[in-house]
């Protein structure tokens, strides 16, 4: 396994996502893991990731240089060169001038980039992104890239099996990037490709039946991805010895419970309590109109249901969640970052803090794209697999200010009319519009406008719909969806459903705009 020393770069997970691409187990861990840790860990290689720091900037953002002398080879990645060089006797100055986007590097032959380079030119086509860089080598080591503003964009010491290279190989604008990561943790390293999907579905069943033994575990379902894997997982590993809770709060989409109990109780055998817990969520919800208390209401109800079904079930030891590595590097980072909450994000299904039971997180080292392809694996339906996400709340944050059940049996079929067109209709490559955007819903907003039907003038409620695409969620541009499709999504929703007249497409992107509409 190879270990990712973060320094804070933006795009460290990418270099995790390329390594495991490589089907080589990697983990990410803080750039000050103490060395007798990372001894522990025994990698079999070290990767040093970049920084938004400069090695003269804070003193604090230096890891062990023992990691130096544990005889495994190390590749510093950007500001992870800059600090192989400083600390082994190189000089780093600072740039007054930022190196950002494509250039073009001049490889010479190393075992890192031997054959990799386009073969006539000896070139590499790079992204960099850097401000500071190496000017004089450390002993010992030479140069094995070069670019007309950076002579030493590649450095190399092949007898320790060091290496820095300026620029971002993580990152897919860096052309030969993926052949670098695969031949640095696959020939330099020699690590194992053994991680791919039935070796970690072995592993993981193991691990989880030696965890729990006979004891009974219990898992808020919510229908989502990564609750609905975990379910599978589990499933897979101990039967019956695991419960589902599947709370209804009257705000999922179209047919989402019929459609969770058949996927999981009826075929694939898992033990599913489903709880109409409808009546009880919009009784509290009745009058509430500020979002945020919304979300509040619907969280602290979640739980509350949770807890009195997770009571019937005496012999439950374990709480099972379908946190994933994103969550957990997240979480982690936080503490050092300031966050800024815009929504308050909670995931229903979150643990009840007074639960006297011990958490079971099977996917924690999993990507979101890995979890998907496990799921795939375990017998989960791709459509499933591939699903948008869907907020917590659900359509509690879709209807614009108070809750009503009337309104949200008429969101559920407007949006589910929007989800079928996007699923049907396709691009000239034969993408589904579906597949082609990250999120897509339809909102309600509860005001009425004026429409003529037949004869008869209408006063019936406005649907907006929004598709937006995006890679994190945190910004978002509006997809450009075909008129035509747009067209018949409108017609379809006024046509077939009765109280709303009125269809508005969302152009706004994030920011300034969110992606839900509370
Ligand atoms: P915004 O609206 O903040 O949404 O641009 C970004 C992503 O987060 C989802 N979202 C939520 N998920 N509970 C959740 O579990 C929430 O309260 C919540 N609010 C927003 C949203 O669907 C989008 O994917």
């Amino acid at each position: 396994k190879i270990l990712i020393l973060d320094f804070g770069s933006q795009v460290t997970q990418l270099i995790a996502r390329r390594v495991r691409e490589a089907h080589v187990y990697c983990e990410l861990h803080p750039y000050d893991m103490p060395l007798s840790e990372i001894k522990a860990f025994n990698p079999k290689g070290i990767i040093l990731s970049g920084s938004p720091q400069s090695v003269y900037d804070d003193a604090n953002y230096h890891a062990d240089i023992g990691l130096f002398d544990l005889g495994v080879p190390v590749l510093g990645i950007c500001y992870g060169m800059q600090f192989m060089a400083h600390h082994l006797g190189g000089e780093v100055a600072a740039g007054n001038q930022r190196e950002f986007g494509y250039a073009q590097v001049q490889t010479i032959d190393s075992k890192l980039t031997k054959n990799i380079f386009d073969e006539q030119a000896n070139t590499l086509d790079v992204w960099m992104s850097h401000g500071d860089k190496v000017v004089k080598l450390p002993e010992n080591f030479q140069i094995i890239g070069k670019t007309d503003s950076c002579p030493i964009a590649m450095m190399a010491n092949e007898a320790k099996q060091f290496y820095g290279i300026q620029f971002h190989p993580e990152v897919t604008h860096t052309k030969q990037g993926k052949a670098l990561i695969n031949r640095f943790v696959l020939e330099i390293c020699g690590a194992n490709p053994s991680w791919t999907m039935p070796n970690y579905i072995d592993e993981a069943v193991a691990k989880i039946r030696a965890q729990v033994g006979s004891d009974e575990v219990i898992l808020g379902l919510s229908g989502g991805v990564d609750s609905s894997v975990a379910a599978a997982l589990i499933h897979r590993a101990i039967g019956d010895q695991l419960t589902c809770v599947f709370v209804d709060h009257g705000l999922l989409r179209l047919n989402e419970a019929e459609n969770v109990m058949t996927m999981f109780a009826k075929n694939l055998g898992v033990k599913v309590i489903h709880v109409d817990a409808s009546e009880q969520f919009m009784s509290k919800l009745a009058g509430v109109t500020d979002p945020e208390r919304k979300r509040k209401i619907i969280g602290a109800e979640f739980i509350e249901v949770f807890d009195a079904e997770e009571k019937k079930l005496t012999n439950a030891k374990w709480l099972a969640q379908g946190t994933i590595y994103p969550d957990v590097i997240e979480s982690a980072g936080a503490k050092n970052s300031k966050a800024h909450a815009i929504k308050s994000h909670h995931n229903v299904g979150g643990l009840p803090e007074n639960m006297k039971l011990q958490l079971l997180e099977p996917l924690r080292d999993l990507f979101k794209d890995e979890v998907r392809e496990l799921g795939v694996a375990l017998g989960l339906p791709r459509e499933m697999v591939y699903r948008h996400p869907f907020p917590g709340p659900g359509l509690g944050v879709r209807i614009l200010g108070e809750v009503k059940r009337e309104y949200a049996d008429l969101l559920r079929r407007a949006d589910d009319i929007f989800i079928q067109e996007l699923r049907n209709t396709f691009n000239e490559k034969g993408e589904s519009w579906y597949d082609l955007t990250s999120q897509a819903f339809a909102v309600f907003l509860p005001v009425k406008s004026v429409g003529v039907m037949g004869d008869g003038r209408t006063y019936d409620y406005v649907v907006a719909l929004r598709a937006v695409v995006t890679s994190d969620f945190m910004t978002a541009h509006w997809a450009e969806l075909p008129y035509s499709l747009l067209g018949k999504v409108s017609n379809r929703i006024i046509n077939e459903i009765k109280g709303i007249n009125r269809v508005v497409y969302d152009v706004s992107g994030k920011p300034p705009a969110t992606i839900e509409w509370e």
